[in-house]
């Protein structure tokens, strides 16, 4: 008799420390292939939420306060560029605002899409946004028009340039259907901040006989980009830690700024223009 082989064990379950290379790779900025499970926060190695129904209380009301912001800005940055569509210095330069006023209402039917996932409450808050004239919206870099080019080269090297931090903070997040959107919406924000830096670089280089001058490129620069810091949010935010710690953010207000600020200094300087002080004209430290 021989005695009874024991069962095999069953697999063990995923659990956090297995995608701890992943986490890793995300919160140092990388990109990785999509994957099912949580990567980071108290749930890690649980699979993703799917459905707005499944989604817990506490998460339901951070992503729908997450999205109305995220559409907010969107709806905002249509109605200051709509100006510059036939006014923008150049043809190609018209003809990437006009692309920008696409890609964003793209960005705000995407956070809408979200939002209407959450039903009657998620609809209400969309009915409100479309509602927001100009000067009536969350952000303050989102209350200020483009009185001149450089305001539109400054606001799309700096303030979409947070834009793709917040949206990096959320690729691959907990919420699969905001994980997602994040690889379309990344690529099209590219085009943008890209588009921003070369339209500095030129004023700068070239002043009138592209537009403008080196000064006003730099008087543009002292405009936005404390707004543009401001927009990250308060270092000590409690709402910035329950986001990580929920999955859906990957770094804290500060951490985003720190990295922000490492990765525009140097873009800047090689124009020979120069960032004030972070703690320059901010309003939300
Ligand atoms: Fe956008
Ligand atoms: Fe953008």
């Amino acid at each position: 008799m021989h005695a009874p082989v024991p069962p095999a064990a069953a697999p063990a379950l995923p659990t956090a420390p297995s995608y701890a290379p992943a986490s890793e790779a995300l919160k140092a900025g990388g990109t990785i292939e999509p994957v099912r499970e949580i990567l980071w926060g108290s749930s890690a190695g649980m699979r993703k939420y799917e459905t707005a129904q499944e989604v817990p209380e506490e998460m339901r009301k951070l992503i729908i306060r997450l999205m109305v912001v995220q559409a907010d800005t969107e709806f905002a940055s249509i109605q200051q560029h709509r100006p510059w569509l036939d006014q923008a210095p150049v043809l190609e330069d018209r003809w990437i605002e006009a692309r920008i006023v696409a890609d964003e209402a793209r960005h705000g039917l995407q956070a809408c899409r979200i939002l209407r996932d959450f039903g009657e409450e998620g609809q209400r808050y969309i009915d409100d946004l479309l509602t927001k004239r100009e000067g009536e919206h969350k952000l303050d870099a989102f209350n200020m028009k483009f009185d001149r080019w450089s305001d539109v080269g400054a606001f799309t090297c700096f303030v979409d340039r947070v834009g793709v931090y917040q949206l990096r903070a959320f690729q691959e997040c907990s919420y699969g259907p905001l994980a997602r959107a994040m690889p379309l919406m990344l690529s099209e924000e590219q085009l943008h901040l890209n588009f921003g830096a070369s339209v500095l670089r030129r004023m700068a280089k070239d002043g009138p006989k592209y537009a403008g001058s080196k000064e006003e490129a730099q008087a543009a620069i002292r405009k936005w980009y404390p707004r543009a810091l401001d927009m990250f949010g308060h270092s000590q935010s409690e709402t910035s830690r329950l986001a990580i710690d929920l999955g859906l953010k990957r770094w804290t207000n500060e951490e985003a700024r720190e990295r922000y600020i490492a990765e525009i200094a140097p873009i800047i300087r090689s124009m020979g223009l120069e960032l004030p002080p972070a703690d320059f004209d901010r309003r939300i430290l």
